[in-house]
């Protein structure tokens, strides 16, 4: 029998749209390219007094990297986690849009140090507590990593991937992996493949085979658990669209604001330890001599704080359709 979780009536039913040449109702979401300028709120406080202030349904993407509980921090240690984090997930599912996604980071392997810090007893409280709906585990493989004796290394963590709705906005196109020229060439051959999918490139999987931050990765602004941008970038790219709201309330080294900039999204990024303005700085900074190399810069300002001329505050309006079928976004 065939994996249940892709051969369900939904995916059948895109699968159908599709040949007819349709389009999910997500996919006529703007795609607002060109020049316009974004807005990044740097926030320091408890993630859950940031949630409070945000308005239901405005923000399209949750980058979200708690604690783990296993004691790495003295932010890493709560008595009772899931009591916790049922609070700050909650609030995720408020302040999401219909369109929106949660991407939950997290591991498997970690539940006989810490008791309930674990992905698996987040996923499992969402789904008897929320109606979000797990799209896909992506499971992160990195090459590096520490050695063991007394069981396998481990080399991956875990995405959870979660949409609001089963309205979720998924852009493919803006991550699919280029094929080599030697592969193009044999798939043009090949008649029942078409010769647009083959020039787009491949879906790439929920494995995502990308190295941790090494100590010495030029990367790395100080924090200790910090993700690489390539990882980000694809959860960005993919879940949000530019001009929409990328929200990070466990931003640590401040990747997230970092990669929103560089991907014309604008975004609301909170930790409570002060120290992460200071990692955001220095992101700043790396950032600013990739922009010096691009050649079309993108406009942006970040602000200490929280105000309501960010974007977040914007009535968010309804998809419109212009005349390439293409809509207006969310929050522009
Ligand atoms: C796992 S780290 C996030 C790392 C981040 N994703 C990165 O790539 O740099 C968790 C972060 O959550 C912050 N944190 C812990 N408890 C918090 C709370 N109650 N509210 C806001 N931030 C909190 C910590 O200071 C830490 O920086």
């Amino acid at each position: 029998m065939g994996n249940r979780s892709h051969s369900n009536a939904g995916h059948r039913a895109m699968n159908a749209l599709r040949k007819r040449g349709g389009v999910h109702a997500s996919e006529k979401l703007a795609l607002k390219t060109g020049a316009h300028t974004t807005h990044h709120a740097v926030v320091t406080a408890d993630c859950l007094d940031l949630l409070s202030r945000l308005p239901d349904g405005s923000v399209q993407l949750i980058v979200c990297d708690p604690p783990y509980n296993i004691r790495l921090a003295h932010w890493d240690d709560h008595a009772d986690y899931l009591a916790w984090a049922s609070k700050w997930l909650a609030e995720a599912q408020r302040v999401l849009a219909p369109t929106g996604s949660l991407a939950l980071f997290g591991g498997l392997q970690y539940q006989a140090e810490a008791g309930s810090g674990d992905l698996l007893t987040l996923i499992q409280h969402l789904r008897k507590h929320s109606s979000m709906l797990l799209a896909n585990l992506i499971v992160w493989n990195y090459p590096n990593g520490m050695s063991a004796q007394r069981f396998f290394a481990n080399r991956h963590e875990e995405i959870a991937w979660f949409g609001k709705t089963s309205k979720y906005y998924f852009d493919l196109d803006a991550v699919r992996e280029p094929y080599d020229e030697a592969t193009k060439a044999a798939y043009r051959k090949d008649k029942r493949l078409r010769p647009e999918s083959v020039e787009k490139g491949r879906n790439p999987t929920n494995v995502w085979q990308m190295a941790r931050l090494n100590g010495n990765s030029k990367e790395r602004v100080g924090h200790p658990t910090q993700k690489p941008r390539e990882v980000i970038q694809r959860l960005v790219r993919a879940l949000s669209y530019p001009g929409s709201v990328v929200l990070d309330f466990f931003a640590g080294s401040g990747v997230t604001a970092r990669v929103a900039i560089e991907e014309g999204r604008h975004s609301v990024t909170c930790d409570a330890e002060a120290v992460s303005r200071e990692y955001l700085k220095k992101q700043l900074g790396m950032m600013t001599v990739a922009r010096r190399r691009a050649t079309s810069a993108l406009a942006y300002e970040v602000r200490d704080g929280l105000d309501q001329s960010h974007p977040v505050f914007r009535r968010a309006e309804p998809a419109v359709l212009n005349d390439s079928g293409i809509g207006a976004a969310l929050n522009p």
